[in-house]
């Protein structure tokens, strides 16, 4: 059996094996589409210039986020007290239905206010006009700090009749529908966004915003200049935030689980880069290796379960959670995946058996942590060809959080890629800061439509407040 293991686990290793010469050609890939992003030519980033700068951390007052991007959804209030300091937040949260994630749109919005009401009655808010910051975690083309029109769903989402629609115009109608009157929507933002405003907010150094959760996507300050297709106003600053929508990135190559995960997922062609790196799939890419070596009669004998043997399957039955726990099992016996196993109904496994699911785990992590670093160091030399500067890169979500080695190996592959240099790369865990980002964000955007003075995110980003006066 152990012969077994070693030559199956170091075949797999091999279909998801990329060298260092790999990590050089994708990052070159990767910035030659950025590049086509941000001239506005056909490429599958869509470098999304999204009105925002960096906060200066003067930011100030009390605001309400709500961030929509998973199958949770929140709400905070959130006081900011200038210096890069926050107070407690007062949160809620909520749990998306089915019905609410893929059937009408209208349906979807309505229950987003519905929540809305709750949360003001629940802490009596209702003295103030309040601003609020959306968050809201899927590709916009972004019209203004505070409106702009969904291109697609991602992750699991598809509610209809929202695609193409201003999704600040949908939220504003249906808080009106609910009476939620006091509210308002004063800044729309990626979930990226927020999670690099809110870590900028006390980190001067951070440059890149990163969620490596259920789905994958980074944001970075670029200048106005490189934004070719640019066509607002310039800036003080000359910069603004880009959000990539890097998990669309195509230019990667495909081993057979990937090419059958695309064939079946609801979005085929599409997300390639959030296939093999995301929370939504890794689960799912290790569990068609399994299926294989069930099938080729190399694991679990008569044991295999249906997780094991239904070629098609979906992120829900053998969750990106599971793979976290089972890499984390320091136990000689690996008790815990043992017991993962048997709850998936392989009721008895031996040793053996259990350490090549994790091999096989660890070799998934492996790739989609490399992968994430080589957009990353794109992203990173598109900023500063020599890594002259610092760079904080602010990352969110449960891959990176608590998938044990993602961290480590993204790090060990950034030492790869740029030696000595990668010291100036901090990583850093910036959790739940998309809704904070949006609350400063909207403390920014809010600001400049009281006073008429210049967007002061960072510096000026022009007269944008929360009217949709520039169209891309
Ligand atoms: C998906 C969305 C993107 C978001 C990411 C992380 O890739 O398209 O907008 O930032 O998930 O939530």
């Amino acid at each position: 059996m152990k012969k077994l293991r070693n030559s199956s686990i170091s075949r797999i290793g091999k279909e998801f094996a990329l060298s260092t010469a790999d990590l050089r050609r994708i990052m070159r890939e990767f910035r030659s589409e950025m590049a086509k992003g941000l001239a506005g030519g056909k490429s599958s980033l869509k470098m999304i210039p999204t009105y925002v700068d960096k906060p200066t951390g003067r930011e100030k007052g009390d605001f309400i986020a709500l961030d929509l991007g998973g199958t949770n959804f929140r709400i905070l209030e959130i006081a900011l007290k200038g210096g890069g300091r926050t107070g407690d937040p007062r949160i809620m949260k909520f749990v998306l239905q089915k019905r609410h994630v893929n059937g009408q749109g209208s349906e979807l919005f309505d229950f987003i206010a519905g929540c809305m009401r709750k949360f003001l009655d629940k802490y009596r808010i209702s003295d103030d006009k309040l601003d609020l910051g959306f968050t809201f975690s899927f590709p916009v083309n972004q019209t203004a700090v505070a409106s702009g029109t969904l291109v697609c769903w991602t992750k699991d989402f598809s509610a209809k009749g929202v695609v193409g629609q201003d999704v600040v115009a949908l939220l504003v109608r249906a808080f009106r529908k609910k009476g939620v009157d006091l509210v308002n929507v004063s800044a729309l933002v990626n979930d990226t966004v927020g999670t690099l405003v809110a870590k900028a907010y006390q980190d001067t150094d951070c440059d890149i915003g990163i969620i490596l959760g259920t789905g994958t996507n980074a944001c970075y300050r670029e200048s106005l200049s490189g934004i070719r297709k640019w066509r607002g106003p310039s800036t003080k600053s000359g910069k603004m935030l880009v959000n990539t929508e890097w998990g669309n990135f195509n230019k990667l190559k495909l081993n057979r689980y990937d090419t059958f995960l695309d064939a079946h997922s609801e979005n085929k062609g599409y997300q390639i880069l959030e296939k093999a790196v995301s929370g939504m799939y890794l689960g799912e890419i290790a569990r068609l290796v399994l299926v294989n070596l069930v099938k080729d009669g190399m694991l679990f004998g008569e044991m295999g379960s249906k997780v094991f043997k239904k070629a098609v399957g979906g992120a829900k039955l053998f969750r990106s959670e599971y793979a976290s726990e089972i890499l984390g099992d320091r136990s000689a016996g690996l008790a815990a995946t043992g017991r993962i196993l048997a709850s998936l109904g392989v009721r008895k496994t031996s040793t053996e058996e259990r350490r090549v699911v994790r091999d096989v785990c660890a070799i998934v992590r492996r790739r989609a942590a490399r992968i994430a670093t080589a957009a990353l160091g794109a992203v990173i030399l598109e900023m500063d060809g020599r890594i002259a500067r610092r760079h904080t890169a602010a990352i969110d979500g449960s891959v990176y959080e608590k998938m044990p080695g993602f961290a480590a190996d993204m790090r060990a592959a950034l030492v790869e890629l740029f030696g000595s240099r990668a010291s100036r790369i901090k990583l850093t865990l910036a959790k739940d800061g998309s809704g904070k980002g949006a609350a400063i964000v909207a403390a920014v955007a809010a600001g400049e439509n009281r006073d008429s003075a210049h967007f002061s995110c960072g510096e000026s980003v022009g007269k944008m407040g929360a009217v949709p006066i520039i169209k891309s």
